[in-house]
């Protein structure tokens, strides 16, 4: 099938080139001219497993090419909208962009005089795509179905979620595209959900808020355990974890469901998606006529999350105005080189801001990637070693396999006094020998009493 992908963003290049790969003839319209050259030689312009060799070899084969140009969409059988949604500055989503394109769109579409599936595949709330998008195109071409097909991709395993997905869901009030849509994953014998396009909008917003609220939940719990002498947040939800309900026991053997790792407490959530699309569906919440009271309090946790890491440095230095802070991991998450919205960078100011030297490290960010680090006065070191040298502190940011090997960096850079925060649980206490100090979020830092606790009671 003829497929066109506007957008070649973190979404648009993966779903463009893992269609490609599947055998559709693919191309990808981007307008950033820089951005699609380097597509066209080959390279990812972001650090995504899988993707650069897939990218090479559809490429090679033909089925994916890359164009400046909408009108190129004009064969395609389906076009998706993969343009970016992002945060307003009221806090909603700006759709602008995806407006814009399927403005630009429609009049490349008007005159084929044939049917085409205009797909939006970019996150957006509820109404989206029947009430915004469908009245541009169709007024130009009445024959273009337009349909919500939300992506489902985590970013350092977007190649992997797109070939197995969980599910493909298809939100379409028209049988004909809903089944070209349906065809396109054909190869994927995947289970694919069709409903209308609203219910697709709610339910990839739904899925976003509900990692998110457990991510909230885990820090909320262990802000309580962390006041609590002798209380470990990781031996609660661990017994959490048990209930068969969420770990279920087949054929005698305990299933641990990847869902778990969100219920774990840590530096809070961040990315392009998670922060997002809640608040989106706070406010679209709030324009129907409910307020979401309890995705409030999810971002707000999330939001004093860094500052709560920085407490904890803070508590145990003293002070931090002086004292040189080594913080480990500066994209928001492991696997992935992306900063958006990332909460080692939040903790990196509100440091600077009290006074403390920074040096950072990230075995997948270039220095040169985190614009204004340099200017702040923040050492970007090369390698792990480097980073905790001088340091009086070192907090893990994110959950980097690279980071297990801290005490062993320290060890070996003659580093004796340096704490350890751990603001991702990311180190077994147990493994780390000799005198240095650990702390870990939601790890109480008082000794237990036996008074404690009756007393607060
Ligand atoms: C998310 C959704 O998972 C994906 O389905 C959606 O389509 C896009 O948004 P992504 O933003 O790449 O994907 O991140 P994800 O891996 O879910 O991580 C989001 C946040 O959860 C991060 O801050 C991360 O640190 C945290 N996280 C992630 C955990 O706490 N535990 C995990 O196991 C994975």
């Amino acid at each position: 099938m003829n497929v066109t992908v506007v957008g070649c963003g973190y979404v648009g290049l993966v779903t463009g080139v893992c269609f490609a790969s599947l055998g559709h003839k693919v191309t990808g319209v981007e307008i950033n001219e820089e951005r699609a050259a380097r597509i066209r030689d080959g390279i990812a312009p972001f650090h995504e497993p899988g993707l650069a060799e897939r990218l090479g070899s559809s490429l090679a084969e033909g089925t994916f090419k890359v164009s400046s140009q909408l009108d190129d969409a004009v064969d395609a059988d389906v076009i998706f909208l993969c343009v970016q949604t992002p945060m307003a500055a009221d806090g909603k989503l700006d759709t602008t962009f995806l407006a814009d394109a399927a403005e630009e769109l429609s009049q490349v579409l008007s005159g084929t005089g044939r049917r085409h599936a205009l797909v939006v595949r970019s996150t957006v709330t509820p109404g989206t795509t029947e009430h915004l998008i469908a009245p541009i195109v169709r007024a130009h071409n009445p024959m273009v179905a337009v349909a919500s097909n939300p992506e489902f991709l985590r970013e350092g395993s977007a190649v992997s979620d797109f070939m197995e997905p969980d599910r493909v869901v298809i939100g379409l009030n028209d049988p004909w595209a809903a089944g070209v849509v349906a065809d396109l994953y054909e190869p994927l014998d995947a289970l694919v959900v069709h409903t209308t396009p609203s219910a697709a909008e709610l339910a990839k917003c739904t899925s976003n808020a509900f990692l998110a609220t457990l991510i909230s939940f885990s820090n909320q719990i262990a802000r309580i355990a962390e006041a609590i002498p002798g209380v470990e947040v990781e031996e609660v939800l661990s017994i959490l974890h048990k209930d068969r309900r969420l770990s279920p026991v087949v054929d005698d053997q305990t299933i641990s469901p990847g869902i778990l790792s969100y219920l774990k407490p840590g530096a809070g959530f961040g990315g392009a998606c998670l922060p997002k699309d809640l608040s989106a569906l706070t406010h679209y919440a709030a324009a129907v006529g409910e307020r979401a009271e309890m995705l409030e309090a999810v971002m707000e946790i999330n939001e004093t999350q860094p500052s709560r890491l920085v407490s904890i440095i803070e508590d145990e230095l003293g002070q931090l105005a002086g004292q040189r802070i080594a913080v480990l991991g500066v994209a928001f998450k492991a696997e992935t080189d992306d900063l958006r919205e990332s909460p080692g960078l939040k903790v990196i100011d509100l440091l600077l801001e009290k006074g403390a030297g920074v040096s950072a490290y990230d075995p997948l960010v270039a220095r040169d990637a985190v614009e204004g680090l340099t200017e702040k006065g923040v050492g970007f070191a090369p390698n792990l070693g480097d980073a905790v040298r001088d340091a009086d502190a070192c907090l893990i940011a994110t959950r980097a396999d690279e980071f297990l090997e801290l005490p062993a960096s320290l060890d070996a850079v003659g580093n004796e006094r340096a704490i350890i925060v751990d603001g991702r649980r990311l180190l077994d206490p147990e493994t780390l020998s000799g005198p240095r100090k650990y702390i870990a979020v939601g790890r109480s830092r008082k000794e237990p009493t036996e008074s404690a606790g009756a007393s607060s009671l």
